[in-house]
């Protein structure tokens, strides 16, 4: 392997390993805007530049679904006309890149709460996911007002109201039953997940779904973050020994 972290090439990535479910959490438009001397929303449109290179370049080399951590629940404290910058970018990038999404056969779905989206973001959103459905190469899934600890809870209500109802019993909750009953419930759990700008944390994403995940840190900013750096992330995965709690050599083909 190359030692310079910007040297990844398509070439080198081993095309029967592909990780199947990659998570990014786009980190650092902010401090990339403050850089430059600008305002936290020029972070922000340069950011919607790296999402446009990092889904092509997913879908490009086979990964089959693409989770972005676009808003968190916290994100809704931020200041009011960051929040609406966002929001408004949100619904400008959807709205054109419907045709690009349609043709590369790439379908969006989201996760999170929605609901507390403005109608014009849900309007754009309802009408991209309907669009898009037939997509068969990659799923795009964005993390909108989401957080992982909302998408447990949410599950634990939908859970008790079953009980109540009688529809299940508390014996039969096991994994595939919070599994289906989370957001993220009709994906698989990510393979890869990717964190931009150096920070080492996992800011209340995909909580339940990254138990056995890869976890790739980049020191880039999600504003410079390229395919290479991507390529570089998906290199790094494919280096490493997926034991899922077994030892190595339960792991070897028998
Ligand atoms: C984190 O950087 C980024 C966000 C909270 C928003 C990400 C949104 C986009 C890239 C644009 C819209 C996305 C789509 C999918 C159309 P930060 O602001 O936390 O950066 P900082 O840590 O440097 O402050």
């Amino acid at each position: 392997m190359k030692s310079s972290p910007r040297s990844a090439a398509i070439e080198e990535i081993d095309k029967t390993r592909v990780p199947e479910h990659v998570a990014i959490i786009m980190d650092g438009n902010g401090r990339w805007a403050k850089s430059k001397g600008h305002i936290r929303l020029f972070g922000h449109r340069h950011g919607v530049k790296t999402v446009r290179e990092i889904i092509e370049a997913a879908s490009e080399i086979g990964v089959k679904y693409l989770t972005l951590y676009a808003f968190s629940t916290e994100n809704w404290n931020r200041p009011q006309s960051e929040v609406n910058g966002l929001m408004e970018l949100l619904v400008e990038t959807i709205k054109d890149e419907t045709p690009t999404l349609m043709e590369k056969e790439i379908r969006l779905k989201t996760i999170g709460n929605i609901e507390q989206l403005p109608a014009k973001c849900n309007l754009q959103l309802a009408e991209t996911v309907e669009a898009t459905k037939e997509g068969k190469r990659m799923t795009l899934i964005l993390a909108l007002s989401y957080s992982g600890r909302w998408d447990i809870i949410q599950a634990v209500k939908k859970i008790a109201r079953d009980i109540q109802s009688g529809k299940t019993t508390p014996e039969n909750i096991d994994e595939n039953a919070l599994n289906s009953a989370l957001n993220t419930g009709e994906f698989p759990n990510p393979d890869l997940l990717i964190r931009t700008s150096g920070e080492q944390r996992i800011s209340n994403f995909l909580l339940w779904e990254i138990a056995y995940s890869e976890i790739h840190f980049s020191p880039v900013l999600w504003p410079d973050f390229k395919r290479e750096d991507f390529y570089r992330a998906i290199l790094d995965y494919q280096s490493r020994e997926r034991r899922f709690g077994k030892t190595s050599e339960q792991m070897l083909p028998h």
